[in-house]
C-alpha cells in the first residue's frame, strides 16, 4: 500500500471529460476527469515528453497536447505504442479532499 496524500479539494478537480496538471508531494501529475471519475497519471508523455496535464479527452482517453497520442487514464495503455505505458495512481475522493496513492 501506498502513501495517501492530498491532491486538491473536491471543488478544484478538472471539470468533465478534461485534465488538469497538479502537483503532489513534489510530483508532477496528469490528472483526468472522464466522464465523471477521476485518475491520476504520470504528467510526462513517454513521447517526447509532452505535458499530459495541458492535453484534452477524447473519447474516454487522454490525448497529449503536442502529438495526441492517447493514453488510456485507468490503466495508462497508450493507443498508439504499446511500450509507451505511463504509471496510474489511484485515486479516492474522502469528504472534501481529493486523495492521490503514491507509492
Ligand atoms: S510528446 Fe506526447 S505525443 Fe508526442
Amino acid at each position: 500500500m501506498g502513501t495517501k496524500i492530498k491532491l486538491c479539494a473536491l471543488g478544484e478537480v478538472p471539470r468533465e471529460n478534461s485534465v488538469s496538471e497538479m502537483t503532489a508531494d513534489g510530483r508532477k501529475l496528469c490528472v483526468a476527469n472522464v466522464g465523471g471519475k477521476l485518475h491520476a497519471m504520470e504528467n510526462d508523455c513517454p513521447h517526447r515528453l509532452g505535458p499530459l496535464g495541458e492535453g484534452t479527452v477524447e473519447d474516454g482517453l487522454v490525448l497529449c497536447p503536442w502529438h495526441a497520442w492517447g493514453f488510456n487514464p485507468a490503466t495508462g495503455e497508450c493507443r498508439e505504442s504499446p511500450q509507451a505505458k505511463v504509471k496510474t495512481y489511484v485515486v479516492e475522493v474522502a469528504g472534501e479532499d481529493v486523495m492521490v496513492e503514491l507509492e
